[in-house]
């Protein structure tokens, strides 16, 4: 396992996250366990195996581990809390968020987008703001749009039973949403993407969830609920909120473009 090297500096935002040097000589953002925020690992590794495997633009993430013997040299890192693995992401440099961002000319992985609007619906990820995508400038004015942040699937970074049973089944706001939207060239990207969703071996889904360290707090009723949301939302809710994305969202963008 890749061991942390060099501690670079907490970024900002409520998960406390730290770049940190691995021995592998990559940089990786590091999420650790927080009270409060109980879901957000947990959160983070299923969206992360799911978007994977569905081939969307999300940073190449794994699980590590960080020796106390590390943490306590570093005093940012001295209140963390010591679960076993943390959640590890490999930075993106050179990235801009979407506020930094104020024309885009292209997409350069503009196939991806509407994969990414079923994903968060399916999901119920409710935190696609501007700061949870990275821009990456491949070409003059041309983008690469990478995901990051899954913290808040689920409806929330500590989402409990009676909530993962109940999750909202409505058009969420999101101006990110909107830019992505606008530049899908083909309605058909959306029913592709909710096929691919619709088949994926229920296996899979149960061995991701089955995966989530046992430390990071969710019970093993907890964890059934996660793979029946995601089953039960994939059949009928998925495709009916992205009907109703396309005629209310995508369709009037596409009106405003002519
Ligand atoms: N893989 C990455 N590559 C580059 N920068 C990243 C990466 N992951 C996170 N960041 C930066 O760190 C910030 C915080 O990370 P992230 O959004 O995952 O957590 P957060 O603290 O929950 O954010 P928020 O408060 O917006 O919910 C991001 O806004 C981004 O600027
Ligand atoms: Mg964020």
């Amino acid at each position: 396992m890749i061991k942390p090297v060099v501690f670079k500096k907490t970024l900002e935002g409520k998960s406390n996250a730290n770049l940190i040097t691995f021995s592998d000589g990559r940089d990786y953002v590091v999420k650790f366990f927080q009270q409060g925020f109980e879901k957000t690992l947990a959160n983070e590794w299923v969206a992360y195996c799911l978007a994977r495997y569905l081939g969307l633009p999300v940073p190449y993430a794994r699980l590590v581990e960080i020796p106390q013997e590390f943490s306590s040299k570093v005093p940012e890192l001295a209140q963390m809390s010591v679960t076993q693995y943390q959640f590890a992401s490999v930075y993106v440099p050179d990235s801009f968020d979407g506020h930094q961002v104020t024309s885009i000319g292209k997409m350069t992985n503009h196939h991806s987008l509407a994969a990414i609007i079923v994903f968060d619906y399916w999901l119920s990820n409710r935190d696609r703001t501007r700061k949870n995508i990275l821009l990456h400038e491949e070409e003059p004015n041309g983008y690469h749009l990478w995901i990051i942040d899954q913290a808040e699937i689920f409806g929330s970074y500590n989402w409990n039973l009676a909530e993962i049973e109940n999750l909202p089944a409505e058009i969420m706001k999101s101006a990110t949403h909107q830019i992505m939207a606008s530049f899908i060239e083909d309605e058909q990207d959306f029913f592709e993407q909710i096929e691919i969703i619709q088949t994926l071996p229920i296996h899979l889904l149960e061995e991701i969830v089955a995966l989530i360290p046992d430390d990071w707090e969710v019970t093993r009723e907890e964890r059934k609920a996660l793979v029946s949301a995601l089953v039960t939302r994939r059949k009928k809710i998925l495709p009916e909120l992205m009907h109703r994305f396309i005629k209310k969202i995508y369709r009037q963008l596409q009106v405003k473009e002519k």
